[in-house]
């Protein structure tokens, strides 16, 4: 509306108003944008479903080798991986050291934030809106409404890389059918 009104009438104080008003929201973007770092808002909850297995990538963008994570990553760990299109999936270090063959994919099923990993609280802690999932990504707290996805780490018995394949089984930390696939 501030377009409509004829500038000659609009008396200083009130452009000056008008101008604060303006900057502000400029300003305010980004830092509203800061206050969620996790979120992808391009990235919808992941859909599973389609081909074969999709090669786990690191952060760097490498393939991951099995026996190479389990040397640099400890009993418990969870890390993220490049999953099934590209969606944050969580690999897990088994307490015996064996890499497990399930991932978890990390998008919230909220709204979508990824959901970081809470060590000491042996959790999954979504920052957005407080939604909690166990440590196989069942969730236990809402608003969320559904666990997190699961996908298949399988190990290529050709190259020992770790490979995310659609999980189209039974969830098996509800009994349900995967609500995603
Ligand atoms: Fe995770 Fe809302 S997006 S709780």
């Amino acid at each position: 509306q501030a377009a409509s009104i004829p500038a000659d009438n609009v008396p200083d104080m009130e452009k000056r108003k008008l101008m604060n008003l303006l900057l502000l929201g400029a300003l305010g973007l980004p830092t509203a944008g800061m206050l969620y770092p996790y979120t992808y808002f391009l990235v919808p909850p992941g859909s599973g479903g389609g081909g074969g297995g999709t090669p786990a990538k690191d952060a760097l963008g490498n393939d991951i080798i099995a026996a190479e994570w389990i040397k640099t990553h400890g009993p418990g760990d969870r890390t993220l991986s490049q999953g099934l299109k590209g969606d944050p999936t969580y690999l897990v270090v088994e307490n015996d050291r064996t890499l497990a063959t399930y991932g978890i994919n990390a998008v919230c099923t909220h709204l979508g934030c990824v959901v970081p990993w809470n060590k000491a609280e042996n959790k999954f802690m979504c920052p957005c809106h407080g939604s909690q999932y166990n440590n196989q990504g069942k969730v236990v707290r809402g608003p969320a409404p559904l666990s997190l996805a699961l996908a298949h780490a399988d190990v290529s018995l050709d190259d020992g890389k770790v490979v995310f394949v659609p999980w189209t089984e039974t969830d098996f930390r509800t009994g349900d059918a995967p609500w995603w696939s």
